[in-house]
């Protein structure tokens, strides 16, 4: 993907100076950072080869307004080339004024939902979750309840960039996805959430906490198959695709141990946990987890469970 950048940057007719590249869905590092220095190496490389000198990079690192950016901001690594600067804001809305950026990044972040369908939290609907917190082994109405909700995010993100990046910006974007052919509740994630639900589940039966309050708790986390995504970026019409790559871990492991696997996961789900449930039962919630792990080892193999990464560099129409 850095060659594609150094390829499609048309540094001609962007003829910018400063650049400025927004990340989406940062988090604290340092995966924001290894993404910026080969998206500023790749377009030095572009410049240099056409014997210019490199212009001044802008980086906007954006996430959540719960996400914590003095973290990020302390980690800055202290030879990076480029200036900084934090965007708090969901990135399903506008975060930069019209035609100002000229490429933007977003990675293993676009699989988060804005908002929980509100119909998984209605006892009267069909598609209501009881007993679940994801729509891992879920009924169809779930899935699709999930899945309409994340068709119409994913729209108003491309509609958001279309605005800020200018004639000819670049999309880079990391997608994780079910794998093609395969139904999103079967995917790594959902068999994981699945099982984590399955914790939350027993500590209410134990009295800990009531049913209801796992009810009213769904992950607004959806892993589309890989035909619903391209089906998107392709029916869009503000973007051209100039490059695609699917890539299927082959026999790699979700991570490289238990602990790694249940800290990942407490690190990303721990806010939403704590904000529903409060703080006192995570420790016990994910010592639960990671029990139910060392039961259920294929938790660990992504490849039997089916997900899959698209890469894609899309390209900003001209503006007509
Ligand atoms: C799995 S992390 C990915 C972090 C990093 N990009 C990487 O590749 O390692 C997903 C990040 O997306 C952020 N995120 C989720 N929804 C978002 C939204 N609507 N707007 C901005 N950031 C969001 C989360 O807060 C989280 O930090």
């Amino acid at each position: 993907m850095q060659d594609a950048i150094a390829r499609k940057f048309d540094y001609k007719t962007l003829s910018a100076n400063p650049i400025r590249i927004a990340d989406l869905g940062c988090s604290t590092g340092p995966n924001t950072f290894i993404a910026m220095q080969y998206i500023t190496e790749a377009i030095e490389l572009q410049y240099h080869s056409q014997g210019l000198r490199t212009p001044e990079f802008h980086v906007f690192f954006n996430d959540l307004v719960s996400n914590d950016f003095n973290t990020l901001f302390r980690n800055l690594p202290c030879d990076r080339i480029y200036f900084v600067a934090g965007v708090p804001g969901s990135f399903h809305g506008r975060l930069f004024p019209s035609k100002t950026l000229h490429f933007v990044h977003s990675s293993s972040s676009l699989n988060w939902i804005s908002r929980v369908p509100g119909e998984i939290e209605d006892s009267d609907s069909v598609a209501y979750n009881k007993g679940r917190i994801h729509y891992g082994n879920a009924p169809k109405e779930v899935v699709d309840a999930y899945a309409t909700q994340y068709q119409k995010d994913m729209k108003a993100f491309l509609n958001a960039r279309a605005q800020e990046l200018v004639a000819h910006g670049l999309m880079m974007l990391q997608i994780p996805v079910a794998a093609d052919r395969i139904k999103d509740s079967d995917t790594a994630h959902s068999k994981m959430f699945e099982l984590l639900g399955s914790c939350f589940m027993d500590m209410a039966k134990e009295g800990i906490f009531c049913e209801q309050k796992v009810d009213s708790f769904n992950l607004p986390i959806f892993h589309s198959t890989l035909k619903d995504v391209e089906e998107v970026l392709e029916s869009n019409g503000d973007f051209s695709i100039k490059e695609k790559e699917i890539v299927y871990p082959q026999n790699l492991p979700i991570a490289p141990d238990v602990g790694m696997l249940v800290s990942h996961v407490r690190a990303g789900l721990e806010g939403l946990i704590e904000k529903h449930f409060g703080g006192g039962i995570v420790d016990e919630l994910f010592q639960r987890f990671a029990q139910k792990v060392e039961e259920f080892p294929n938790i660990m193999n992504v490849q039997k469970l089916k997900m899959a990464v698209l890469f894609v560099l899309l390209k900003r129409m001209p503006y007509v």
